[in-house]
C-alpha cells in the first residue's frame, strides 16, 4: 500500500505597507471618533499602501518571505493560489503578475475570491492538489488593497473605518507524516446574503457596467448591513470551529492555538467566550491592521509563528467568516522544524 500523502505547512510570510493610518487620522475625514472605532471594533490603526505598492507586489513579497522560511526557491512552486477581492486591475487576476514577479513563467495560477474566507478556501485547494499527487508545492496567498476602494467620506464611515491593506502567504508541500499535516479544511457559502456585504459596481450585469454617476451614487463603494453581518459572523465562526474539531474527533480544549479572521474584536471575543477558549490560545492584531480580508489569517499566523507563540507540534485551528456569506475552518499540526521546514521559534524577520 502506498504511504498516505498529506499537505503540510512549510512556511509563512507577510507584507504590511509602512504607512500607518490611525483612527485619529480618520476622525475629520469620516466624521468618526477614535473612541467609537475602538469600542465597536478594537481597531486603533491600519496600514494603507503608498504609491508603487500594489496587491501583486505585496503578495510577491509575502510569498518570498514564506519561501525563505521553507528553504525553497520560486521555481520549486507548482501552483499559485491567490485570494483577493481587490485585484490590481479588472482582468487578468493578480496570480499572473505574482508568477511574473517571482520569475516563474509557465507556473499555473488560480485567482479566487471568497473574501475573508479566501485564505481557508485557498488552503482547501492546496490540500486537494497536494494530497492527490497533482502538485508538490503550492503557494496560498491573501493580498488586499482596501484603501483605494473604500469611501473616504462620512457616508461610508461604517465600512471605511474597518479595513486595511496587507498580504499574507503560506507555502504548502507534501508529507507522509500526519503529525505535521494539514488535517482538514471545511468551507461553506450562502449566497442568499450576498448583498448584506458587497460592492455592486462596476457590474457586468448592468450596461454600461460603469456609469458616470456611480461614484456619486456610491455603487462603487462597499456596503454592509453591519448588525446582520455581526450576528452571522458570530454564529458561523463558532460553527466552523466545532465542525473542524468534530470531524477530527477532538475537543475544543485539545486545540492548542486558534487564528481567527480579524474582522472585529467583539466577534473574536464572542467566539472565545462561546467556546471557552482562553485568550492566551489566540493571537489578535486587528488593533494594528484592521480587517485585511483574505490576508488577515496568514498575516496573524505568520506573526504568531515567528514570535514562537505556537509550540512545535501544536494543533492549530483557523476560522473565518466573510462576505458572500462564506465561512470555513482548517485544522493543522504546527510544523516541528525537522526536515528543512520552518522552525516555530524562528525569530522575527520583518
Ligand atoms: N463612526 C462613528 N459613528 C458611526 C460609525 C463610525 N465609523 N459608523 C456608524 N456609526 C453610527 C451609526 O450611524 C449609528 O448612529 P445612530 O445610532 O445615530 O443611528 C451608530 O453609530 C450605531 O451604528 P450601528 O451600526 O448600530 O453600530 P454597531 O454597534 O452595530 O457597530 C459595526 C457597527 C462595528 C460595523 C458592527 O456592526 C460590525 O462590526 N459588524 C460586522 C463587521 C464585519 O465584520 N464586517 C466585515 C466582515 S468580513 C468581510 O468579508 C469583508
Amino acid at each position: 500500500m502506498p504511504e498516505p500523502r498529506y499537505a503540510a505547512l512549510l512556511g509563512t510570510g507577510r507584507y504590511l505597507p509602512e504607512r500607518v493610518v490611525t483612527n485619529v487620522d480618520l476622525e475629520e475625514i469620516l466624521d468618526t471618533s477614535d473612541q467609537w472605532i475602538q469600542e465597536r471594533t478594537g481597531i486603533r490603526e491600519r496600514r494603507y499602501v503608498a504609491d508603487g505598492e500594489s496587491g501583486a507586489m505585496m503578495a510577491t513579497a509575502a510569498a518570498r518571505h514564506a519561501l525563505e522560511m521553507a528553504h525553497l526557491r520560486p521555481d520549486d512552486v507548482d501552483l499559485i493560489v491567490l485570494a483577493t477581492l481587490s485585484p490590481d486591475v479588472c482582468f487578468p487576476g493578480n496570480g499572473v503578475y505574482i508568477g511574473a514577479e517571482l520569475g516563474i513563467p509557465g507556473t499555473p495560477c488560480l485567482d479566487i475570491r471568497q473574501q475573508c474566507t479566501g485564505f481557508i478556501y485557498g488552503l482547501s485547494l492546496a490540500e486537494a492538489y497536494i494530497r492527490s499527487g497533482r502538485y508538490d508545492y503550492v503557494l496560498v496567498i491573501g493580498s488586499e488593497i482596501h484603501s483605494s476602494g473604500i469611501e473616504m467620506a462620512p457616508r461610508g464611515r461604517d465600512v471605511s473605518v474597518l479595513f486595511g491593506d496587507g498580504a499574507g502567504a503560506a507555502l504548502l508541500g507534501p508529507t507522509t507524516d500526519v503529525n505535521r499535516a494539514l488535517l482538514g479544511t471545511w468551507v461553506h457559502s450562502d449566497g442568499r446574503h450576498a448583498e448584506e456585504l458587497w460592492t455592486e459596481g462596476p457590474a457586468s450585469r448592468k450596461n454600461p457596467r460603469v456609469a458616470a454617476d456611480d461614484v456619486a451614487n456610491g455603487s462603487v463603494f462597499p456596503k454592509m448591513n453591519g448588525q446582520k453581518v455581526f450576528k452571522f459572523a458570530c454564529r458561523h465562526m463558532v460553527e466552523a470551529v466545532k465542525e473542524a474539531v468534530d470531524a477530527q474527533g477532538v475537543q475544543i480544549a485539545d486545540v492548542d492555538f486558534f487564528v481567527f479572521h480579524q474582522a472585529n474584536m467583539r466577534i473574536i471575543d464572542f467566539v472565545l467566550k462561546a467556546l471557552r477558549i482562553p485568550e492566551s490560545k489566540t493571537h489578535c492584531n486587528i488593533d494594528r491592521y484592521g480587517n485585511t480580508t483574505a490576508a488577515s489569517i496568514p498575516i496573524a499566523l505568520d506573526e504568531a509563528g515567528r514570535a514562537a507563540m505556537i509550540p512545535p507540534g501544536a494543533l492549530v485551528c483557523l476560522a473565518a467568516f466573510g462576505s458572500g456569506f462564506t465561512w470555513g475552518s482548517a485544522l493543522l499540526r504546527w510544523p516541528t522544524g525537522e526536515g528543512g521546514t520552518q522552525t516555530a521559534n524562528e525569530q522575527e524577520g520583518v
